[in-house]
């Protein structure tokens, strides 16, 4: 029973705490403490007092951590009553059982507590926790208060308070900020534990307007809090029933003193004692753009690693393209393929913080496979997960729209969205497919390869190098030719095991020479198709081209090899990176080099990329060179890749860059659609994939062609412009085509302003097939056409 007072009396207080604990802690009716005085809790850890905030002059009853050097207030009594002139201003308690801040001179109640009870003799007492409570003088049972501090909490936390509500009485315990530094009037900022649906901490700005959402309770800790490392300084309990619902910290360690704050700019902080630094702040919330609530609208989902953040769920779309090129997301996704209820399917998305909860439904006991049941039974659920993590029980669904996402590896959770059927895991198993085998044809991983010939007859191998001494290009031959026995050491005698690939024209080794040099080793076959022609011609061009995108010195065709590549999922950096390498290197050969050269068989099986995914056009057996002002020649000998190949080519012979332009704007769509244009297919129309990309492209919807292994990894812009240029490529007359300067500008410059797309040629493939069957029967056409064949899904 000590009321100290400042001074001397206060000065002893000290020495007598720190020597003996048996100072009291408490007040009763017949007590007062005035402005200078301080109750001190027990253990002397906390003091109450009168306290004037920031600049202010303004006077209120206050509680602070009392032997820390920093006085941080973290309860205000009469937060909204600021007292202007303490004379006869004091603290005490009265029956019933209230505490009263009275003004003597007119004998006015300034601030009081209330009580729904009536008891003798009532005290008031500070805690050690922090907790300023009121009780009957001889009742000893700890819990059993008329009125507690902690629950009418300012804007501070202290472990041991209990969030969120009591049902029987209709109270809430919730923080609210102070209004600025120097007012702890109630300010705009809120942290609740919101019992709406399913019980979820939210930070509020305003009555309704949430700020930031840390996430439902699922059994471990809240979904989307930051803190989801277990912390050795405290636990943390949550209850929920009809009578309360309530979580709060049990501190673990007496010695450590935290306390959670909210800021009336909408930060909530933990903050922690540490000796000589004072308090420090170890956590922030909202921590980063990705808690901005909702941000990337109904079914995006927010990944700080991504940029710009915000994708749609994999299977979503964006529900206004126009909005997300503008980087404006909040009106967020739709499904890429609308709902029929009955049929719909699950498809699980990991690692993520549960969406808003505020319109779920729940069942405490329900396994997941009941949950998924009754989700499956009412057409409205959107979504469906389990409720408790730790003990892999329970239910919570969804009968709206899913708002706040956000991935949150490593810490996030399952949930089961409803698709429609068509869009099933099993399908997704065969987009994954089709994208590996993409992939695969799109090369072989070739570590810094320098790329050598070797013939399989002796006889040949002397011809050509005959041939090459004796060609008109003789003087520009860079090339070192090998013996035999070299090229038969360094592949260990074409071991199976040095075998790459397989192309067309014949197998691929890999070979280290004596000087460690890795070589690819193209075997020229007996049976194969490739002319001695092609060959030399293949070896005069690649000896004198240097780019790179390009294959050094000599490239081959490389045929997919599924077992090598399969797991080589490329991203959409990748591909986009893919586009424009090779963009590049086409640039190089039709304007740089020396030669000026149009490739004619330009196709993914063309296009190695090495260790660092750079793409590399090689296969120069079919290439023509031309000179000067000449843009354009005819042949009647046709080659090439069907699928890859532009109408004026394949009907009439005619070939010039923009033949290869063409082809480059199939290799792009098949690159953002991971699906090969000849073979494509698709249930709604039997257009070939340029019709469809087409068709898509009108209806302004180019997003729909993406690659659904892609994800929400893309950048929506990027894209959309790959898909314009390639439409553009592909068009019918030779003429709308750009060149590949214009190509590498439009691919790299967001400012650059795409003219519209005309219809491309080869709309419809089967036309060509039944009007010009003719043509490509009697066209010998890339022997590896095998190479392009669609893998069918499994
Ligand atoms: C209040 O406490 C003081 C000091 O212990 C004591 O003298 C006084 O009788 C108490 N008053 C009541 C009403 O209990
Ligand atoms: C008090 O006023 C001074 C000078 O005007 C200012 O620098 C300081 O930030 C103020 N402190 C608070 C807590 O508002
Ligand atoms: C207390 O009462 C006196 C006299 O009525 C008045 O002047 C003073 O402002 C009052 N103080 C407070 C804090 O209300
Ligand atoms: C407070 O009020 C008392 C009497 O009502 C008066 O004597 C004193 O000067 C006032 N103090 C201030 C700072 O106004
Ligand atoms: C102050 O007012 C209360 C009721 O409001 C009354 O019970 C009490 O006797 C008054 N005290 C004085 C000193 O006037
Ligand atoms: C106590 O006071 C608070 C605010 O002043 C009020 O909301 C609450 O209903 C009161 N409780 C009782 C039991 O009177
Ligand atoms: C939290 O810690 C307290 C005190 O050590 C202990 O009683 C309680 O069981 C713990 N709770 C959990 C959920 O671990
Ligand atoms: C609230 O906290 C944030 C983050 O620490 C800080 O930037 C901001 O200035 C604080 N607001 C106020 C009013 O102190
Ligand atoms: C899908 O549903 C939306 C909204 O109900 C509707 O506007 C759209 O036309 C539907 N799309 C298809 C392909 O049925
Ligand atoms: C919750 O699920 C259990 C088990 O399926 C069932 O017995 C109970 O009736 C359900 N409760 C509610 C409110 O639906
Ligand atoms: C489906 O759920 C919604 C939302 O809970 C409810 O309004 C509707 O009655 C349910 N329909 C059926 C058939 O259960």
């Amino acid at each position: 029973m000590d009321i100290s007072s400042k001074g001397f009396i206060f000065f002893l207080q000290v020495l007598i705490l720190s020597s003996v604990s048996a100072v009291t802690n408490t007040i009763n009716s017949t007590q007062r403490i005035s402005d200078g005085e301080t109750l001190v809790s027990s253990g002397g850890t906390f003091e109450l007092g009168f306290f004037s905030p920031g600049n202010s002059t303004n006077r209120y009853i206050g509680m602070w951590h009392r032997n820390l050097a920093s006085r941080i207030i973290i309860w205000v009594a009469n937060r909204e009553v600021p007292i202007r002139n303490t004379t006869n201003v004091f603290l005490t308690v009265t029956e019933p059982g209230i505490l009263v801040l009275i003004n003597e001179t007119d004998n006015i109640t300034i601030w009081s507590s209330n009580t729904s009870r009536t008891v003798q003799n009532p005290i008031a007492q500070s805690l050690d926790s922090g907790n300023l409570v009121v009780r009957d003088m001889n009742d000893d049972r700890p819990e059993n208060f008329l009125w507690q501090s902690f629950d009418y909490p300012t804007d501070t936390y202290l472990p041991g308070m209990r969030m969120g509500w009591n049902f029987v009485t209709g109270l809430e315990v919730y923080l609210r900020s102070w209004r600025s530094n120097d007012d702890p009037a109630p300010g705009d900022i809120s942290y609740h534990l919101d019992p709406t649906g399913y019980p979820q901490l939210l930070l509020n700005r305003g009555d309704d307007d949430v700020v930031y959402r840390i996430g439902p309770w699922n059994g471990v800790r809240f979904s989307g809090s930051p803190n989801a490392i277990e912390d050795p300084t405290y636990n943390l309990s949550f209850v929920m029933n009809e009578n309360e619902l309530q979580y709060w910290e049990n501190s673990l360690s007496s010695s450590v003193f935290s306390r959670i704050t909210v800021n009336q700019s909408g930060v909530a902080h933990r903050w922690t004692w540490v000796d000589r630094r004072g308090w420090v702040a170890y956590i922030n919330m909202p921590v980063d753009l990705c808690d901005t609530y909702a941000s990337c609208g109904p079914y995006g989902i927010c990944n700080v690693g991504n940029s710009p953040p915000c994708g749609c769920l994999d299977r979503f779309v964006p529900r206004v393209l126009n909005d997300w090129l503008r980087t404006d997301w909040t009106s967020g996704c739709i499904r890429r393929t609308n709902l029929s209820c009955g049929g719909d399917v699950f498809r699980r998305y990991s690692g993520i913080k549960l969406p808003d909860v505020r319109f779920s439904w729940h069942n405490v006991s329900m396994t997941i496979q009941e949950c998924r049941a009754e989700c499956l039974r009412n057409c409205s659920c959107t979504a469906y997960t389990q409720l408790d993590i730790s003990r892999r029980s329970g239910c919570l669904i969804w009968y709206t729209d899913l708002i706040d996402i956000r991935s949150f590896s490593p810490n996030g959770q399952d949930i089961y969205i409803r698709l429609a059927s068509s869009e099933s895991d099993s399908e997704g198993k065969n987009r994954t497919v089709l994208i590996a085998s993409l992939a695969s044809v799109i090369g072989v991983v070739l570590i810094g390869l320098v790329l050598f010939l070797c013939i399989w007859k002796r006889k040949n191998y002397t011809k050509i190098r005959g041939g090459l001494q004796d060609g008109s290009h003789k003087k520009d031959s860079e090339l070192p030719l090998f013996d035999l026995s070299t090229i038969l050491k360094a592949t260990n005698n074409f071991s199976f095991n040095n075998k790459l690939g397989e192309g067309g024209f014949g197998p691929v080794y890999k070979g280290i020479l004596e000087g460690g040099q890795e070589i690819a080793v193209k075997r020229l076959s007996k049976n194969s198709m490739q002319g001695l022609d092609e060959l030399k011609n293949e070896v005069v061009f690649i000896a004198k081209l240097q780019h790179r995108n390009l294959v050094r010195l000599l490239g081959c065709c490389i045929q997919e090899e599924e077992n090598k590549t399969k797991s080589m999922l490329l991203d959409w950096e990748k591909r986009f990176n893919i586009i424009n390498g090779v963009a590049r290197g086409l640039l190089y050969l039709h304007q740089d080099s020396r030669l000026r050269i149009i490739h004619r068989d330009l196709k993914a099986s063309n296009v190695l990329l090495d260790s660092e995914m750079n793409p590399k056009i090689s296969d120069f057996g079919m290439a023509r060179s031309f000179v000067g002002n000449e843009t354009q020649a005819k042949t009647h000998r046709v080659v090439g890749t069907y699928g890859y190949m532009s109408p004026e080519y394949a009907v009439d012979g005619l070939f010039s860059v923009k033949s290869d332009v063409f082809s480059f704007g199939v290799l792009v769509l098949e690159i953002v659609s991971g699906k090969r244009n000849r073979g494509f297919s698709h249930i709604d129309h039997n257009l070939n994939l340029l019709g469809h990309a087409w068709t898509l492209y009108k209806e302004d919807r180019p997003l729909d062609l993406v690659d659904a292994s892609l994800g929400n990894s893309f950048y929506f812009s990027e894209v959309v412009r790959s898909v314009h240029v390639a439409l553009l490529c592909v068009q019918q007359n030779p003429k709308d085509r750009p060149s590949m300067s214009s190509v590498v500008m439009m691919l790299g410059n967001e400012d650059v302003l795409l003219p519209q797309s005309k219809q491309p040629g080869f709309f419809n493939e089967r036309d060509v097939l039944a009007d010009h069957g003719s043509t490509s029967t009697n066209a010998p056409t890339s022997t590896n056409e095998m190479s392009i064949t669609m893998p069918e899904g499994r």
